[in-house]
């Protein structure tokens, strides 16, 4: 029998997301003024990440989730299909901050803006922890970026892979082998 091994190696550490995120929560606010801003955090990748960036944003800051199906990567050309969780409030008139995990082709995002096109909003930014600048297939905005990431499956800080690993504190490679 086959088995694969999944071993993970070390990307980003923990003391390095918490350095970055402490500078973006700095620069958000300089950007944003004393604007009450509303973080919307991409469920479920993004959760981790959201939880820590709004401790690193002063004053007035609010949050709530969305959660899109997507079909994956390469199986439709419009990759993602719909929202599964929508916002509990209403973003009308509100300064909207995107909270990503990973921006890879940029499908997901791009349906996230032209959605929240249809609200009302102030504005809408974009925070991404992580870029796969080399995955992108359309071009989508980023206003706040943690770190640029090579073309590697990367988990951990919240994301997975078959559910599993979102629990580590560190953002690593996942690399399988055949093994036996
Ligand atoms: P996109 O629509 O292709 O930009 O994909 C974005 C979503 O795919 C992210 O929000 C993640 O949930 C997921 N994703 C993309 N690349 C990775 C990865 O390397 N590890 C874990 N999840 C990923
Ligand atoms: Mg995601």
């Amino acid at each position: 029998m086959v088995m694969v091994q999944s071993t993970i190696k070390p990307l980003i550490s923990e003391e390095q997301i918490a350095a970055r995120i402490a500078e973006m929560g700095r620069q958000i606010r300089e950007d944003y003024s004393d604007t009450n801003i509303l973080l919307v955090g991409v469920l479920k990748g993004a959760a981790v990440f959201l939880s820590d960036l709004l401790r690193a944003i002063d004053g007035a800051v609010d949050y709530d989730f969305v959660a899109i199906s997507s079909y994956g990567n390469g199986t439709r050309t419009s990759g993602v299909v719909r929202i599964l969780k929508d916002l509990d409030e209403s973003p009308v008139g509100r300064d909207v901050l995107i909270v990503e995990d990973i921006v890879d082709s940029g499908l997901t995002l791009q349906f996230l803006l032209e959605n929240m096109k249809m609200h009302r909003t102030a504005s809408v930014k974009v925070c991404a922890l992580l870029d796969k600048v080399a995955r992108r297939v359309v071009d989508v905005p980023i206003d706040y970026r943690g770190f640029e990431v090579p073309d590697v499956f990367v988990v951990g800080y919240g994301m997975d892979y078959a559910g599993l690993y979102r629990n580590l504190p560190y953002i690593g490679v996942l690399e399988q082998e055949a093994g036996s």
